[in-house]
């Protein structure tokens, strides 16, 4: 499942986090590369350990949990530490596909890779370009969104951003363990939940409410790692 989450930043803190980008010291993107994408990757990072990365990083995380659409696409269990990057001048970064297990850099945490997510955080019309071309079965798709959208999608999938011709693009790019490990199982959950929320929207009182509700539970039972 390929999903847009409009809106995930408010516009106080997407002008903050613009600002504290604005005046930040980057780093040659291939730091947290693996080996085969080192190859491909053409672009700038913050360190991941600077106090500019840990401060907007929680900032965005605070705001994922808090957005009932990331929660109920992503069902997350661990949220890796967002990192922040930027192309300009041609940057690119070939097709390749994130690594399965990341450390979390400093600590003893790992984080299973069920879900790459991007959050644009430059205007479209600031630079050209850029492009995250991700595929699946149904083909290619590419994504630009506004700044403080997201884009969310299998770790599973090939993926690459298009060179940058003109201005620079600065987005934030984490990954999702989420409680459902199946891509399938997760997209049904939200497909069940989207319909609870809808029904309860027409009639919060209706009685096939709290049976469907049940059933949400019971899948989620079955099939979620707490
Ligand atoms: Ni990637």
């Amino acid at each position: 499942m390929l999903l847009q989450i409009p809106g995930v930043l408010r516009p106080d803190e997407l002008a903050h986090v613009q600002a504290t980008l604005g005046g930040a010291e980057w780093v040659d993107g291939r730091v947290t590369a693996g080996h085969q994408s080192a190859r491909a990757k053409h672009n700038r990072q913050l360190p991941e350990d600077s106090a500019a990365a840990r401060e907007l990083g929680r900032i965005v995380v605070a705001a994922l949990e808090r957005h009932p659409l990331f929660v109920s696409a992503a069902l997350p269990l661990k949220i890796f530490p967002p990192l922040f990057n930027r192309y300009e001048s041609g940057e690119s970064f070939g097709v390749h596909i994130d690594n399965a297990i990341r450390m979390v850099r400093g600590s003893a945490h790992r984080v299973r890779t069920d879900l790459s997510a991007t959050l644009f955080l430059g205007e479209p019309a600031d630079y050209d370009g850029g492009e995250l071309v991700i595929e699946d079965t149904y083909g290619a798709h590419s994504v630009k969104l506004p700044a403080g959208h997201l884009v969310l999608y299998p770790a599973s999938s090939l993926h690459k951003v298009q060179p940058v011709t003109r201005g620079a693009r600065i987005a934030a790019f984490f990954w999702v363990q989420s409680m459902i490990r199946e891509d399938a199982q997760r997209a049904l959950l939200f497909d069940l939940d989207g319909a609870i929320q809808r029904v309860a929207a027409g009639d919060a009182g209706h009685p096939a409410l709290v049976q469907l509700t049940g059933v949400y539970h019971n899948l989620l039972r079955r099939w979620a790692d707490a």
